[in-house]
């Protein structure tokens, strides 16, 4: 388990190749950057395939995600010409959780005033969790320091003080659902640089040091999972994961409308909508072109109320939750989507109908490189994963771990 901190940004100073990995439940997605001084990250590649071994985000088929994961790692090392031989991975599940947890140490030198040693024995203390027996870390991550009550503080070093307390906020798994991931990313002959949790990572790649300081939702609308995470005064405050995505809408229409479950994921593509479209109330569309329901037609408005309804109580679960962490009120920047879900038209206005806030699709700014990875929402968790590396490169330079990617000029050189 690594401490993690997203603070403010600070510069590494060679430049390094870093690899996020996402196995999704609609598609498994690899991002190749180059991470260069002030953290900006350039993408050089991009691989990926279509995932059939996943369900709501966990492995269910190993040979097949494993197949799935081969090839979009080939693709990723063609496109960015590198050899692969670790990854950061994001990791998510029903399983997945997230919550706060306060740290307490008391200064004991005489002079009362705080060194780095009193600040690591907090930390610890913060990460001495009670978690079921099954469940590890994934996360701890820092948010504030108080001295003796004083809240907010960023770095309490040199501070006086009797007693000091740390709020981080911890993310944790189950621990077999964990390593299945690991394990198969493993069993490719590739190491784990690290994982992280793909909310978390998909906020990095979306979220500017402003929306953080405001106070953002960000929600990954995915095929299995729909992830969220809040960030207020630059921290991370909020995480959570509900195992219901873009597979359940097409499940609903499948059931609803009585099509096949794949002519349901083509009709939402082709005519769904987040809200009932007012002009297609009472529009039709043949299903003429399928063979096996010959003359068939649907309702669009009736479609429309199905997928409707199932991303309303969705989104309802979310607000619910975060109203319950009491967090809605710190959103000043409002709601921000991503995944692929991002696309289904006038989700945004759905969402703002639910939360009451002004919300947008999000998009890697703070990125650039491969123009595919910039423009989609559903590419945020791979990036993402890049940034996240990026942080944990700078917060542990000297650790062997990361970027262990070669340039296939260089693999050449040294007879690879
Ligand atoms: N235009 C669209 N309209 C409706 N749903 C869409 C659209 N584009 C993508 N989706 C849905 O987004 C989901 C895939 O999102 P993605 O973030 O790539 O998933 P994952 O990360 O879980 O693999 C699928 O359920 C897909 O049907
Ligand atoms: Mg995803």
């Amino acid at each position: 388990m690594i401490e993690t901190w997203l603070g403010n940004e600070q510069t590494v100073n060679d430049s390094q190749i870093i690899v996020g990995l996402e196995i999704g439940t609609s598609k498994v997605c690899v991002a190749v950057g180059e991470v260069g001084e002030n953290q900006a990250v350039n993408i050089i590649g991009l691989g990926q395939a279509k995932s059939r071994g996943v369900r709501k985000g966990e492995i269910i088929d190993v040979a097949l995600a494993e197949e799935d994961v081969r090839n979009a790692i080939v693709e990723a090392e063609q496109v960015a010409d590198v050899e692969i031989r670790s990854v950061f991975l994001g990791v998510t599940g029903s399983h997945v959780r997230g919550f706060n947890n306060t740290g307490v140490h008391p200064v004991v030198s005489a002079d009362r005033e705080i060194t780095g040693a009193d600040i690591q024995d907090v930390i610890k203390n913060a990460k001495a969790i009670n978690l079921p027996t099954d469940h590890s870390v994934v996360h701890v991550i820092r948010q504030h320091f108080r001295v003796d009550g004083q809240d907010g503080v960023l770095n309490p070093e040199g501070m006086l003080g009797a007693k000091i307390e740390v709020d981080v906020h911890v993310v944790s798994g189950r621990y077999n659902r964990l390593q299945n991931p690991i394990r198969l990313v493993n069993g490719l002959h590739l190491e784990v640089d690290n994982i992280s949790s793909s909310a978390l990572a998909s906020s990095l790649a979306i979220l500017g040091m402003e929306q953080k300081e405001l106070g953002t939702l960000v929600i990954d609308l995915g095929a299995g999972v729909t992830e969220y995470a809040v960030y207020s005064a630059g921290v991370i405050k909020h995480t959570g994961v509900l195992a219901v995505g873009g597979d359940h809408v097409s499940n609903d229409l499948a059931y609803g409308l009585k099509v096949p479950l794949a002519r349901a994921e083509q009709i939402k593509i082709d005519h769904g909508s987040a809200v009932i479209d007012p002009e297609a109330r009472d529009r039709k569309v043949g299903l003429s072109d399928d063979s096996l329901i010959p003359g068939r037609q649907i309702n669009l408005g009736h479609m429309q109320k199905i997928m409707s309804m199932r991303l309303q109580e969705t989104l309802e679960l979310i607000a619910k939750d975060i109203g319950r962490a009491g967090l809605i009120e710190y959103l000043r920047a409002g709601v921000i989507l991503c995944g692929g879900g991002a696309r289904i038209p006038h989700i945004t206005r759905l969402a703002r109908d639910v939360f009451k806030l002004p919300v947008a699709v999000g998009r890697a700014s703070t990125v650039s490189g491969v123009k595919n990875a910039l423009d989609e929402p559903e590419f945020a968790t791979p990036v993402g994963l890049i940034k996240f590396g990026a942080f944990q490169a700078k917060a542990s330079p000297r650790r062997g771990g990361i970027g262990r990617v070669i340039r296939r000029q260089v693999a050449a050189l040294f007879g690879r």
